[in-house]
């Protein structure tokens, strides 16, 4: 019974003041202790003496300290080895044969002091980022608290990453990003810890680096004439000049500043494919020697570089200038999506391919990527390459980044080789996170947060030495539809967020509902930065099953575990006041009804958007019934998707049942003999992805279910097929 009471009571110090620690990425170990430390502006800050680096994080807290509270802490030297010099305050300390890991540290908050320890600046700078996330969230904001009272409860903390690879990656080709709001997404990977940004900085729709010794690279490579708008089916275009690009002086003002957030900035230069840009300024680099154009078109295009001689003194060229402005170990040169079309038009590439004994167009690859490794390597730096640089046999000293899923990751460490883990089934930033009906325009996908979380880094197949070869994982922001700060920022938080979590947190440490809780402060934070993070994790999602009585209930979920659902049925909109949904229950339905629903928090505040779902009750809704062939796997989401009241909508493909090559052929059990005097069904015409309206429907009735008549049978191919359509 004591022992009740004690740790009620443990509980009840750590919250006091709504300051449980809410740290994301979660550290390895929280020891809570009784107590409160409490910011005045008579705290100071400790460094030891003669230290650039330490000086400088202090100085970063000391600003966001000044700015959020109005309080100036004086930074001062000490001697980290005599005790009783900190009155109040924070003290850094580094301890260079501590057994505190490379990037890790350790804070201990006692009632009057903090200390921060690390064997590294760099682990001095993660006890900061985590000081920041014990302090109120208003630490992250812009401007001022008055009359600030700030506690914190104590506690100690031991962290550590997982993983020596965080990333993020960046696509400043498809848009471009200003330099400003570079160091801005820098300022968001801080917080969460990472430390790789890969910047993509060549495209088809434009080179965005300067090269001194290749001036049209910019002058002619970053300009394209228009950029498709909507999805590539629809084949429109904003008619709009688009341009941008780095200078040299810019690159290095943003190395600079991602160093003082010690974050490495991994270039990324693509190559062969991926490369019309380059080709528009240096036509005599492809095979065809002329006639290219900087795109506007996404996609995959056929003209990449040919592998002239002349080619890679271009390339050696522009990698070295490269170098020379990035101190970046890893050097990113691309390799994926690279078409052989032209390489198999080439008289040069096949007699090349003959000359190196090289099999096929792949081996051409190889060898191409194989010439580039060993330059890089020469220049003492190491090469990172797009999975398909697996194809026609793997460089001597590439690392590879697994992107088409893990299979790449699995092979590379197989055979000894690094890899970062960036599948597009978990870490691509640019899908949909919500339901494409309610979202912005994305490029496809469907990748809630849930699913992102779950991702785990390690593959299973991989022995205890192949896994050390797993370097870390990384979340890729492509940007062809993502042309704004502001949408960028939707697209990619809290979805890296979760990418942080699973590259530094033990894998025992994760927990969905316990990252949903913290994420919420992390919100604050995030909203406190100026961030335009995304709430759709709050979106419902609607299903219906049978209950017991055959009457469909509607399920309504939302990723939060905590939020309230409220909806309607009579057509208004959701409020705090509205039907609080009972999950044991489901919403029944016994005619046709639009429910409307939100999540809504303890407050009454709606959390994310508010679903409205229609659904159309009638004799056959909840009906069983049988298929002479069986429908596609990925359609249909529930096994009675055809009687569940639910209509076909054209961007949820979900909602659709579909056959490859074989009739729909449905018999319908209504039970009992009924009349029914009007059948209607719904189908999807999406001839680019190859789905097409059926040529004819028959309906047929029977009473015995054995002998059945025709009621009628409609010629869809000639009552609304349009003429010269090609479907
Ligand atoms: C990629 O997404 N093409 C690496």
């Amino acid at each position: 019974m004591k022992k009740v009471i004690f740790l009620i009571l443990i509980c009840s110090i750590v919250s006091v003041g709504q300051q449980t620690y809410n740290i994301i990425p979660k550290p390895t170990k929280i020891t809570p202790q009784s107590g409160l430390f409490t910011l005045t502006d008579k705290a100071k800050i400790l460094i030891p003496q003669g230290n650039n680096e330490i000086n400088a994080i202090a100085e970063l807290l000391s600003e966001r300290v000044m700015v959020a509270t109005g309080f100036q802490l004086n930074i001062e030297t000490y001697d980290p080895n005599k005790s009783g010099q900190l009155s109040t305050g924070v003290a850094f300390s580094l301890d260079k044969n501590s057994k505190i890991p490379e990037e890790g540290y350790t804070i201990n908050v006692s009632k009057s002091a903090i200390s921060i320890t690390a064997s590294t600046t760099k682990g001095l700078f993660y006890g900061y980022q985590t000081l920041l996330q014990i302090l109120p969230t208003s630490i992250y904001s812009s401007s001022t608290t008055p009359n600030t009272k700030w506690t914190i409860p104590c506690g100690i903390i031991n962290d550590a990453p997982r993983y020596a690879y965080r990333g993020l990656m960046l696509d400043v080709g498809r848009h471009f990003y200003t330099t400003d709001y570079i160091k801005k997404f820098i300022d968001i990977m801080a917080m969460h810890k990472f430390n790789q940004f890969h910047w993509h900085l060549t495209e088809d729709q434009g080179w965005r680096i300067e090269i001194k010794k290749y001036p049209q690279l910019t002058a002619i490579g970053s300009k394209r004439k228009q950029t498709m708008e909507g999805h590539y089916s629809e084949q429109r275009y904003d008619g709009t000049p688009y341009g941008g690009y780095y200078t040299q002086e810019e690159i290095k003002e943003v190395i600079r500043y991602a160093q003082s957030k010690y974050i490495n900035v991994i270039p990324e230069i693509e190559m062969p494919g991926h490369a019309l840009a380059a080709l528009a300024a240096y036509p005599e680099l492809g095979c065809k020697g002329s006639g290219y154009e900087v795109t506007g078109t996404w996609g995959v295009h056929d003209d990449v570089f040919c592998p002239y001689d002349k080619t890679f003194e271009f390339l050696e060229n522009v990698l070295t200038e490269v170098i020379d402005l990035f101190p970046s170990k890893y050097i990113h040169i691309g390799g994926d999506e690279c078409p052989k079309t032209t390489w198999k038009e080439s008289k040069f590439c096949q007699d090349l391919m003959k000359k190196e004994g090289l099999k096929d167009e792949h081996e051409l690859q190889s060898y191409f990527i194989k010439r580039i490794d060993k330059f890089i390597t020469s220049k003492g730096r190491k090469m990172i390459g797009w999975d398909e640089i697996l194809e026609g046999g793997i460089s001597p000293n590439a690392t590879i980044m697994s992107w088409r899923g893990i299979e790449g990751g699995v092979a590379a460490a197989k055979q000894n080789h690094d890899a970062i883990m960036t599948p597009t089934s978990h870490c691509y930033l640019d899908y949909y996170q919500s339901n494409p009906a309610s979202e912005p325009l994305a490029i496809g996908g469907y990748l809630p947060l849930e699913k992102v979380y779950s991702y785990e880094p390690m593959p299973k197949e991989l022995s205890a030495e192949q896994a050390k070869r797993i370097l870390g994982v990384q979340g890729n922001i492509w940007t062809e539809y993502i042309k704004t700060p502001e949408k960028l920022e939707y697209m990619a938080f809290p979805r890296a967020t979760a990418i942080a979590e699973i590259g530094w947190s033990q894998p025992e440490q994760k927990n969905f509902a316990d990252f949903s809780s913290r994420l919420k402060v992390q919100f604050e934070r995030m909203q406190n930065m100026g961030i335009n993070f995304a709430k759709s994790y709050y979106d419902i999602s609607a299903s219906s099953s049978l209950n017991a009585k055959s009457q469909v209930a509607v399920k309504l979920k939302t990723t939060d575990n905590q939020a309230l659902i409220r909806y309607t049925i009579d057509g208004t909109e959701p409020t705090a006041k509205s039907m609080a949904y009972n999950p044991n229950q489901g919403v029944i339905l016994t005619k046709d009804a639009i429910i409307r629903s939100a999540a809504f928090n303890e407050k009454g505040e709606k959390l994310g958007k508010v679903l409205d779902k229609y659904f159309f009750i009638n004799k056959s809704t909840g009906k069983t019934y049988k298929m002479a062939n069986e429908p596609l796997k990925y359609t249909g989401g529930e096994k009675y998707g055809l009687t569940n009241g639910v209509r076909g909508e054209e961007k949820n493909m979900a909602t659709w049942v579909g056959l490859e090559g074989k009739d729909l052929d449905v018999t319908l059990d209504l039970g009992q003999i009924m009349e029914v005097s009007r059948v209607m069904m719904a189908f999807l015409r999406a001839s680019n992805s190859w789905i097409l309206y059926p040529r004819w429907v028959e309906i047929k009735t029977s009473v015995d279910g054995k002998n059945f008549e025709t009621a009628q049978k409609i010629d869809i191919d000639n009552a609304i097929r349009p003429e010269n359509s090609a479907n």
